[in-house]
């Protein structure tokens, strides 16, 4: 059974995207993992940092994309199918051509990234989630979208990670419904950190009200800045905070992750699907921040989660 992880944040712009992008590089390419990345997000910007414009555009116009699967509830057609959907090989440190890829017998262990590409159409659906319930008779249970239609092809990777946008809506709910855990990255500051006792108390009211498993894994610190003093004592304060806003949830108290993403250009370009790059170091950076090599916290990161997941 794969490990399926969600990012979550309410707040935007807080590196929920690039981690969970550079997250899937690390486990696919230096630790030859099977990967599926949902993008969840109508902003679409995992889907376009992994498979680029052109493969994005391919997938949209043949109508599979995640939007696409929630259209076909809310207006009772039939145009999606998840294994046409998965878009394979993607991220542009894969070597294979998909092709190749879709060769593959089905428990081949080849470490690869593929992803279910979301499409702006996704906003479309965002306020019609009584109409999947109506249309289908109450057949479908609009929560359960992405646990009927995708989660059966999960058995076919190690991870599974869904990218959310910055929100608790019904779309977000359903990467719940099917995650194990989530991931909370933040910047530490304020700001970013203003809505965690939101989505501490949110979740916890979800697992509850729809007997999930469901945990946070941890808090991962993003976009840090050792020379700001906001950024040092944002993080100070961070597990005060924690304690306080998990407290009453019925979930123990996350870690915030030893491993601390700084601010690089690298991780901002890495996004950037049409830049040449042949090696995750180089795609990664390894320009020195914070005593060692920009690409290295990635690693650090994979192998922290991954002690998490062990623990657990
Ligand atoms: N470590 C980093 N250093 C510098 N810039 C970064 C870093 N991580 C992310 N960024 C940049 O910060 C911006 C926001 O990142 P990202 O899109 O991953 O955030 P997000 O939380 O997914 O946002 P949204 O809520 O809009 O989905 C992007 O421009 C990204 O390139
Ligand atoms: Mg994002």
């Amino acid at each position: 059974m794969p490990e399926v992880l969600s990012f979550i944040n309410l707040k935007g712009g807080v590196a929920k995207t690039t981690t969970a992008v550079q997250l899937a590089d690390t486990l696919a390419f230096m630790k030859q993992k099977r990967v599926l990345v949902i993008d969840l997000d109508p902003q679409t910007n995992a889907t376009l940092a992994l498979i680029g414009e052109e493969r994005w555009g391919e997938a949209d116009e043949a109508g599979q994309t995640l939007a696409h699967l929630f259209l076909d509830q809310v207006n009772g057609t039939h145009g999606f199918d998840v294994t046409r959907a998965i878009v394979k090989g993607a991220s542009n440190l894969n070597k294979v051509p998909a092709s190749v890829i879709d060769q593959l017998p089905a428990d081949s262990r080849y470490g690869r990234v593929d992803v279910l590409p979301s499409s702006i159409r996704l906003i479309d659906v965002q306020d019609r989630m009584q109409d999947i319930a109506a249309r289908s008779f109450y057949a479908v249970n609009p929560m359960e979208v992405v646990r009927k239609f995708i989660a059966p092809s999960f058995d076919a990777y190690d991870y599974v990670l869904l990218d959310c946008p910055p929100n608790l809506g019904f779309i977000t709910q359903n990467g719940l419904e099917v995650s194990d855990h989530y991931v909370i990255p933040t910047i530490p500051d304020r700001l970013s950190t203003y809505g965690i006792p939101q989505i501490a108390t949110r979740i916890g009211d979800i697992r509850r009200a729809r007997d999930l498993k469901l945990r946070c894994l941890g808090v991962v610190i993003t976009k840090y800045q050792s020379t700001s003093t906001q950024h040092r004592q944002g993080l100070e304060r961070l597990e005060t905070d924690l304690e306080r806003a998990f407290s009453g949830t019925g979930e123990r108290t996350p870690p915030i992750l030893n491993t601390i993403l700084p601010q690089t250009n690298a991780s901002a370009e890495a996004m950037s699907f049409d830049r040449r790059t042949s090696t995750y170091r180089d795609k990664y950076g390894s320009t020195q921040v914070g005593g060692q090599a920009a690409y290295k916290y990635g690693l650090d990161l994979a192998d922290e989660l991954d002690d998490l997941l062990a623990l657990r």
